[in-house]
């Protein structure tokens, strides 16, 4: 079959390797009809490829139709049409009781003292191949793979493999009071989604943070508030619009991208693939720091607000500004989504008519898979209006 497999920094490829089958009675076999690109996988792209081998095959927003199941795997058969979670768990051990899927102690990598396995996602995370492919081998599948009606397109529901649920435990996390403000940093599909389920939810006002025009765009077309981070300090700007007190609360769904790399100047690197102007107003405005964003939260939440990130961060010794958090009496709540926890409380969402979330507006190119490559960089690099891009094998 074909794959988009990773070989090096900013080098992946569509390779043929060959056809997963069943390994355990736990798994399925998945024929993928449509799986996203996320802001995660540009973090493998840029930033993570030390914890990656070439020809790893990326990718953990799947969905596509059931091909085969193992003997154990008794809620999905062939024929059926599957959405594939990004967390691997098993549904039944002591954090999958609690529903901290993504924590799950069957699929923990001990080795690396990380939590759950993840579908194509390095090492660190159990090293599975991933879902940007015509097949995906299934673990866990008597729990995973969330059933799902014939007849609406993809779009409805590709997004609760990962999208549609982190957003919704950014929310969640966030503890915006009744009738309250929100702001959302980063309008990639994490954001645009966050800022969404919160107005949905009943924020009063939500504010989105970016420095990409078509991504303001984008938030405006949703009611959400805009904030131009090329025209200065968003945190200055939100106390404005809040009656000088600050939202209360924010979500960072930017990460470690904005900022760079465990290793130092890649900031940088990353300020020179994007367009001139946006590179200049991210260094003299938004600053490159790989915790600017999340300073900048920390700046801009009223006191005793709510800072829930969404976005990956991988330093070890990044400052935090303690005697602010401590003096504002902030709460920092954070994590790797817990996909299936959120499921149900979203299906009515996607499957409603009226489309209250906007699923239908938020991929900007549907591609084929041997176009992976190309779609990789336009996402990086921002061309092309890029905002969110399923690749359909
Ligand atoms: N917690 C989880 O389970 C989970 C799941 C999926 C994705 N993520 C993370 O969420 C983050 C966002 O993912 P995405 O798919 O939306 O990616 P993305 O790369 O499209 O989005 C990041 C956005 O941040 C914006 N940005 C960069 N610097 C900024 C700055 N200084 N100020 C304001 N905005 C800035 C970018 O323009 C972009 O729109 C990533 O870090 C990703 O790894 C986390
Ligand atoms: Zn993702
Ligand atoms: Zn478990």
């Amino acid at each position: 079959m074909k794959a988009v497999t990773f070989h090096g920094k900013r080098d992946v490829r569509v390779d043929t390797v060959p056809d997963p089958r069943i390994e355990e009675p736990t798994d399925a076999i998945v024929k993928i009809t449509s799986t996203g690109i996320c802001g995660s996988d540009l973090h493998l792209y840029e930033v993570l490829g030390a914890f990656m081998d070439e020809g790893d095959i990326l990718g953990h927003e799947p969905m596509g139709v059931v091909e085969e199941v193992g003997a154990e795997v008794t809620h999905i058969q062939a024929g059926d049409r599957v959405v594939i979670p990004f967390n691997i768990s098993c549904g039944h051990c002591y954090m999958c009781d609690q529903k901290l899927f993504s924590q799950c102690e069957t699929t923990q990598v001990r080795e690396e003292n990380k939590g759950a396995a993840l579908l194509g996602y390095t090492k660190l995370y159990g090293q599975v191949p991933g879902g940007q492919a015509e097949y995906l081998r299934v673990p866990q599948a008597h729990f995973g793979p969330i059933k799902v009606p014939d007849g609406p397109p993809d779009e409805r529901y590709v997004y609760l493999s990962d999208v549609l649920p982190t957003a919704w435990q950014a929310v969640e996390y966030a503890d915006v009071p009744e009738g309250g403000t929100v702001a959302v940093y980063g309008l990639g599909p994490i954001g645009q989604m966050s800022a969404r389920i919160a107005r949905h939810r009943g924020a009063a006002r939500v504010f989105g943070v970016d420095l990409v025009p078509e991504r303001l765009e984008m938030a405006s077309r949703h009611d959400i508030e805009p904030v131009d981070a090329r025209e200065g300090d968003p945190a200055e700007r939100l106390r404005e619009l809040t009656e000088g007190r600050g939202p209360d609360a924010v979500i960072d769904a930017v990460g470690m991208e904005a900022h760079g790399s465990p290793v130092g100047k890649l900031a940088h690197q990353i300020a020179g693939m994007l367009p001139d102007t946006v590179t200049r107003a991210m260094m003299e405005k938004a600053g490159v720091d790989r915790l600017s964003v999340l300073h900048n939260a920390v700046d801009a939440v009223r006191r005793g607000g709510t800072i829930s990130l969404s976005g990956v961060y991988g330093g070890m010794v990044d400052p935090m500004p303690m005697m602010d958090l401590f003096d504002k009496q902030i709460q920092l709540r954070m994590g790797q989504a817990n996909v299936r926890r959120w499921v149900d409380d979203i299906i009515p969402l996607v499957e409603d008519e009226s489309d209250p979330l906007g699923v239908e507006d938020l991929a900007t190119h549907k591609l084929p898979l041997a176009q992976a490559p190309h779609a990789y960089e336009i996402f990086q690099k921002k061309q092309d209006g890029a905002i969110k891009i399923l690749l359909q094998p």
